[in-house]
């Protein structure tokens, strides 16, 4: 059983500006939630896949993943939520929840493979699932988190992959009070990442190629601002990270950044999926036992773990909220890094 007709706002291929059409969601089954959404955030992967910039896109594509909404019909087994709560979608809406990963809450890393909440094959209407630019969406339970009440709701939707994807490798890495933090770019990843580290009393650096975004950094509660393009400035922090979150959604040489990386530190790559060029030197490798790593978001119980960390010390993202309408020019606008840190969409401009 499903409901036609559900207002979305979506691209046909890689060229083509997004615009409204119609999805079908499923019924509730026993364990769905149906949730209206209020807002969503439009992360850089959105782009990404509605450009096809990574050649698995599959269209008609409906991008979304930073959801928040209220809850308006619920399953008969349904226990966490209720008719009327406010709850929240990242980037997960299943997985098969009895591999070695899934065990471990890490549904991220599913062995069989994780159902992305857009783009990914749809096990219940067939066809590929449809994402958060939509009036409504339908979620396994499992999959749905529950928003701390004190946030403003906009402002929380980036968490739900901006900010889980930054806090899943700042606690895998265990950061905690006195580590040496730093962040490469300041976009919607970036901004989380120092606010979440602060967070956990981390001390932060964000490395940056554009001069201007200082000032706003040290208030996100950076304690220092590299120019990445500056060598003097990238000599002084020589040998000083325990942990570096790169956020670069494109291709960029790595090496600098190694450079800076103290004994045993780890360079996490969230940002760019590919190939790095230039080459890779190892030799600071070696010599010094860094590693480079890889993160991909976070699972759904740590997920919670950070919507209920952000409650706790009131961090939300800073958003600029814009209408369904305006996604292709706001695609532009975060091509050219303009944007302060992300946008959010009011899903109620999709009524208009
Ligand atoms: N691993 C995961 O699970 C995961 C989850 C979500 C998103 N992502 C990926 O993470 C990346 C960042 O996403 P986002 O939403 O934070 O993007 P964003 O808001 O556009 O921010 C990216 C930042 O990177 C810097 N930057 C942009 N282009 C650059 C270039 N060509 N060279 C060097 N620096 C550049 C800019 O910061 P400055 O101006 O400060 O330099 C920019 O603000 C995307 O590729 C996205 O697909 C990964
Ligand atoms: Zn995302
Ligand atoms: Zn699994």
């Amino acid at each position: 059983m499903k409901t036609a007709n559900v207002k979305a706002f979506g691209t046909k291929a890689t060229d083509a500006p997004l615009k409204e059409m119609t999805i079908d969601r499923r019924d509730v089954t026993a364990k769905d939630i149906e949730i209206e959404i209020l807002y969503c955030g439009v992360c850089h992967s959105d782009l990404h896949t509605a450009r096809n910039d990574w050649g698995f896109t599959v269209y008609p594509s409906v991008p979304g993943h930073e959801i928040v909404g209220r809850v308006t019909k619920v399953g008969s087994e349904v226990t966490r939520l209720k008719v009327g709560d406010i709850a929240g979608v990242g980037c997960l809406v299943d997985s098969c929840q009895t591999c070695e990963s899934c065990k471990k809450d890490l549904e991220q890393y599913c062995l069989t493979g994780f159902t992305g909440t857009y783009g990914s094959a749809d096990k219940h209407l067939g066809g590929f699932t449809f994402g958060g630019y939509s009036e409504k969406i339908v979620v396994d339970e499992h999959f749905v988190l529950k928003v701390p009440s004190n946030l403003d709701l906009a402002a929380v939707a980036p968490l739900l992959c901006a900010g889980i994807t930054t806090w899943s490798p700042l606690r895998h890495w265990n950061v905690t009070k006195g580590s040496k933090v730093a962040v490469v770019g300041l976009g919607g990843l970036g901004h989380m990442a120092i606010k979440l580290a602060k967070g956990l009393g981390a001390e932060v650096t964000l490395f940056s190629r554009s001069p201007g975004k200082e000032k706003d950094a040290l208030v996100l509660g950076a304690d220092a601002v590299i120019i990445s393009t500056d060598s003097n400035q990238m000599n002084s922090v020589s040998g000083k990270f325990d942990l570096i979150i790169d956020t670069v959604p494109y291709v960029h040489d790595v090496n600098p950044y190694v450079a800076t990386l103290n004994i045993s530190g780890t360079l996490v790559l969230v940002g760019y999926l590919g190939g790095l060029e230039p080459f890779l030197n190892t030799v600071p490798m070696i010599l010094g036992r860094k590693s480079i790593a890889g993160s991909l978001i976070g699972g759904i119980a740590e997920t919670q773990e950070m919507l209920d960390f952000c409650g706790k010390h009131n961090i939300v993202s800073e958003i600029e909220i814009i209408k369904m309408q305006d996604i292709n020019e706001a695609y532009e606008r975060m091509l050219k890094s303009d944007v302060k840190y992300r946008f959010v969409i009011d899903m109620a401009s999709l009524k208009e």
